[in-house]
């Protein structure tokens, strides 16, 4: 697979509900207000979720362009100026069974779309499925969402050891989520790193810290990015600073 030209990051974690969609249309919100065109692909192929948290009508899903050629401008759906989703199925079956042929249409599709965006964002499914590894490698970034919880730092840190002893990949990129202080994201990222450091030779980048929120959770309910809901809570401060860092 060519690495194409634009950024592409793609946000995993191991772990479900650690806070993958809400990072990706968050960030995804900031770029584009900073006039970056941005595009975001539910990478969540069987249970996705990012017209959900963008409160979105979604008429045609990358599914039917991968299992009935739908012409992918079809599929594109504009969400503000600067920010366009391509939106996943929810409720079918994981596609990981999608054959060779269809695995090489899908890249081949996104790789002629992806030229119009400056920053793509994939929203990646939880766990260590095809998906997950597939859309890994296809990015040129890795970021890796997690949390104090003990749990999402040993699923975290099996997806970064067979990313990078799989696919070669060494650069990740840390968002520690959900965390009750400041001291609390950056001990979460140092307990981490000892462990890349010692057992893998990795050496992650701190990209941000996002505190817990209420605000988060009142701007899911509304279907809306806490970036515009809340823009002045600290979550909001957060997704700004981790933009900030992403800007080309
Ligand atoms: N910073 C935060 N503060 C408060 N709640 C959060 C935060 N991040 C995530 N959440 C909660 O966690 C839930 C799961 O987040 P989500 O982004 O859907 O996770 P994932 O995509 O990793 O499964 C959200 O619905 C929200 O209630
Ligand atoms: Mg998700």
């Amino acid at each position: 697979m060519t690495p194409p030209s634009p950024h592409i990051y793609c946000i995993s974690s191991g772990k479900g509900g650690v806070g993958k969609t809400t990072c990706a249309v968050n960030i995804g919100t900031a770029l584009a207000q900073r006039g970056l065109k941005t595009l975001i692909i539910d990478g969540d192929l069987g249970l996705g979720n990012v017209d959900v948290a963008l409160g979105l009508q979604v008429s045609h899903t990358i599914r039917e362009t991968v299992e009935l050629g739908l012409d992918i401008d079809d599929v594109l759906l504009p969400v503000m100026d600067n920010l366009t989703v391509l939106p996943a199925s929810s409720g079918v079956p994981e596609m990981a069974g999608i054959s060779q042929e269809e695995q090489l249409f899908l890249t081949s599709t996104l790789e002629e779309i992806i030229h119009r965006f400056d920053i793509v964002l994939i929203d990646s499914a939880a766990g260590i499925g095809d998906s997950v590894l597939w859309f890994s490698e296809w990015a040129t970034n890795n970021i890796i969402v997690i949390t104090p919880d003990p749990t999402s730092l040993t699923d975290g840190y099996a997806l970064m050891k067979i990313l990078s002893s799989r696919y070669g990949k060494k650069k990740f990129q840390l968002i520690v989520n959900n965390v009750k202080s400041q001291k609390e994201g950056i001990d979460t990222k140092k307990a981490i790193g000892k462990v890349l450091e010692q057992f893998l030779d990795l050496t992650p980048e701190l990209l941000g810290i996002l505190p817990k929120d209420a605000q988060v959770v009142k701007a899911i309910r509304k279907q809306t990015p806490f970036l515009l809901n809340s823009p002045d809570c600290r979550a909001a401060k957060g997704i700004r600073r981790i933009a900030d860092r992403l800007t080309p």
